[in-house]
């Protein structure tokens, strides 16, 4: 089966997605495309040989349709995703799933009306060759417990209209599932320090460090800091009881140069996690392909870090430490 897809928001990383989906993700093509912003949406239909649309639900509902990317701005994310679950297609939707809680909650009753697992979040870090290498160790219990983890999330220049509460829903919400995801266990507190900020930050807090803590008791720091102009770069450093793990610095070489030795930094996360994205959609096609379960992040934990967020924005704003209260999953969501 060859899975006909159709891309919403066809901004930096819509336009991206659709051109994987266009060239190199085999088993689907992308049949159509759909952007508020319609000269955005005409440039990579031309592009990519897709149908630009001008109403989203049309697109959501065409039969030249099977599965629908979503990448408009956070706050839309929901409705769209609801319109694909009353549909009963399978959606991808960028993170954050929503901004806040509710808008996870209303995703989840729907999904669970749908009576399928039919919604997958786009926290493509689980696709990541280092990222999965440190899980792999994590898993086989080698090194032992963990006890600490330093999480750094640096871009060189913010998103446009970024807010104190946007670095924590859009920026930080990555270092919630890969905490949850790699230590496989939920994060029970958060706290957020407040650093002077910096000249660039433009009235928001950038940076901030947030501290957090998991269920079984290991820490957890993750500085987010989005204007820290000399380029793109994500760490992660996993401390435990008989040994460390360090995720690579990906650049492929070294260069030498008047009496220097220096490696390269992306821009933005594009060339960073490229191979994680399109591994990320080859799998999200794949599973659409075969009707199986989405194998990425599930709908609960986009809310779980949606929980995260709500509690560190409230951290934040407070200077408290926030509980994060995760209730009981019901049996329908996944
Ligand atoms: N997984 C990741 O690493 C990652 C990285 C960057 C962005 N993102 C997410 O992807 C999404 C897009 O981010 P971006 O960097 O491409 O931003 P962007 O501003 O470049 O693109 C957003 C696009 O959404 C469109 N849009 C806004 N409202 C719309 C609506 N109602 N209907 C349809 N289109 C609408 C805009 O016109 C724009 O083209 C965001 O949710 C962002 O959080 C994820």
């Amino acid at each position: 089966m060859t899975v006909r897809t159709g891309v919403i928001g066809t901004g930096v990383m819509g336009a991206a997605h659709a051109r994987w989906l266009a060239g190199s993700v085999s088993g689907c093509e992308l049949t159509a495309v759909y952007d508020i912003d319609a000269g955005q949406a005409d440039s990579v239909a031309t592009e990519c040989g897709a149908r630009m649309f001008d109403d989203p639900v049309v697109l959501i509902k065409d039969d030249d349709v099977d599965a629908v990317l979503v990448a408009s701005s956070d706050a839309t994310h929901e409705q769209f995703v609801l319109a694909c679950l009353a549909a009963g297609k399978p959606v991808l939707c960028e993170k954050p799933l929503a901004p806040d809680v509710a808008g996870c909650e209303r995703v989840l009753a729907a999904q669970a009306e749908a009576g399928a697992s039919l919604t997958t979040v786009g926290f493509m870090r689980r696709y990541d060759a280092g990222y999965l290498a440190m899980r792999d160790v994590v898993q086989d219990g080698s090194l032992g417990r963990p006890l600490v983890l330093h999480c750094v999330h640096r871009n060189a220049s913010p998103v446009a209209a970024a807010s104190s509460t946007t670095l924590i829903t859009s920026s930080a919400v990555h270092e919630f599932d890969v905490v949850h995801w790699l230590l496989d266990e939920e994060i029970a507190t958060v706290t957020v320090h407040r650093s002077r900020p910096a000249s660039a930050a433009a009235g928001t807090q950038d940076p901030m460090l947030l501290v957090l803590t998991t269920a079984s008791g290991a820490i957890v720091s993750a500085e987010v800091f989005t204007t820290a102009a000399y380029g793109y770069e994500v760490r992660c450093e996993l401390v435990a009881e008989r040994g460390t793990l360090l995720l690579d610095d990906p650049a492929p070489v070294v260069l030498r140069r008047d009496r220097q030795a220096g490696r390269g930094l992306p821009a933005d996360w594009i060339p960073r996690f490229a191979q994680a994205y399109q591994r990320e959609l080859q799998d999200w096609i794949q599973a659409v392909a075969v009707e199986g379960p989405a194998r990425g992040a599930t709908a609960w934990d986009g809310y779980l870090a949606a929980l995260v967020s709500a509690a560190a924005v409230a951290a934040l704003e407070t200077g408290l430490p926030q509980h994060v209260r995760v209730p009981e999953r019901p049996a329908l969501y996944r």
